[in-house]
Parts: C-alpha cells; sequence; structure tokens
C-alpha cells in the first residue's frame, strides 16, 4: 500500500528503478504512468503512451534526460513529454520527487482521469 504524504504519495524507492530504466504505476483511472530514473539520478514520470503511436515509453533507452521510444524510435524530453528534434507531439508529464531516496508522485495527478491529466 502506498503512503500519504500530505499531497503526495509514496510510490517506492528509487533504488526499485534501474539506472537508465523504468519502472510503471497505475494511475487511479488505469492510465500507466512510467517512472524514469536517468543516470544523473533524476526521476521523471510521464504517461506511459508514446505521442506518435502510442507505444510503451517505459520500454524505451534512457540517454540523458530523453527517452528513445522502442516503436520508431522518437526521443521524448522527459522534463516536458515534448517529442524532440523534427517529431511533433507531446505526452502528458506527473508531477515527481525524490525525498530521502524515495519517490513521490503527486496525489492529485495520481487520483486524476484522463480527460483531467
Ligand atoms: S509509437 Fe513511439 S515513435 Fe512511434
Amino acid at each position: 500500500m502506498n503512503a500519504f504524504i500530505g499531497d503526495w504519495i509514496d510510490v517506492g524507492s528509487i533504488t526499485e528503478i534501474p539506472l537508465r530504466g523504468a519502472r510503471t504505476i497505475k494511475r487511479a483511472d488505469g492510465e500507466e504512468v512510467a517512472l524514469f530514473r536517468t543516470s544523473s539520478e533524476k526521476v521523471f514520470a510521464l504517461v506511459n503512451r508514446c505521442p506518435h503511436k502510442h507505444g510503451p515509453l517505459s520500454q524505451g533507452i534512457v540517454h540523458g534526460d530523453a527517452v528513445a521510444c522502442p516503436l520508431h524510435n522518437w526521443r521524448i524530453s522527459l522534463a516536458t513529454g515534448e517529442a524532440l528534434g523534427e517529431d511533433k507531439g507531446c505526452v502528458p508529464t506527473i508531477p515527481v520527487r525524490v525525498d530521502a531516496g524515495r519517490i513521490l508522485i503527486s496525489r492529485v495527478a495520481l487520483l486524476a482521469t484522463a480527460a483531467a491529466a
């Protein structure tokens, strides 16, 4: 069970995400959220759907603060959710922070429905 800390929900330890990798959690509406950990120990949260054709971003390769989609290799900014380079599109980001090695997700964002994201 996830712990509530004010407006944040503890969804686990940063060490549960492989370096330059991802894991997923479910939002209240069933939408999958991908949690990414970069080589510089930053953590980002995005809806796990590429803005191109809905590829699972969590299965992509993390380079710096971006992830390459596993289907057609679009590069998506982990900070903004925007497609980089020539590609156009954006996936919703979810407010996330790390406190003492624990990953905290915005409670409002995690309980939101897809329509409100
Ligand atoms: S579905 Fe992600 S690049 Fe095509």
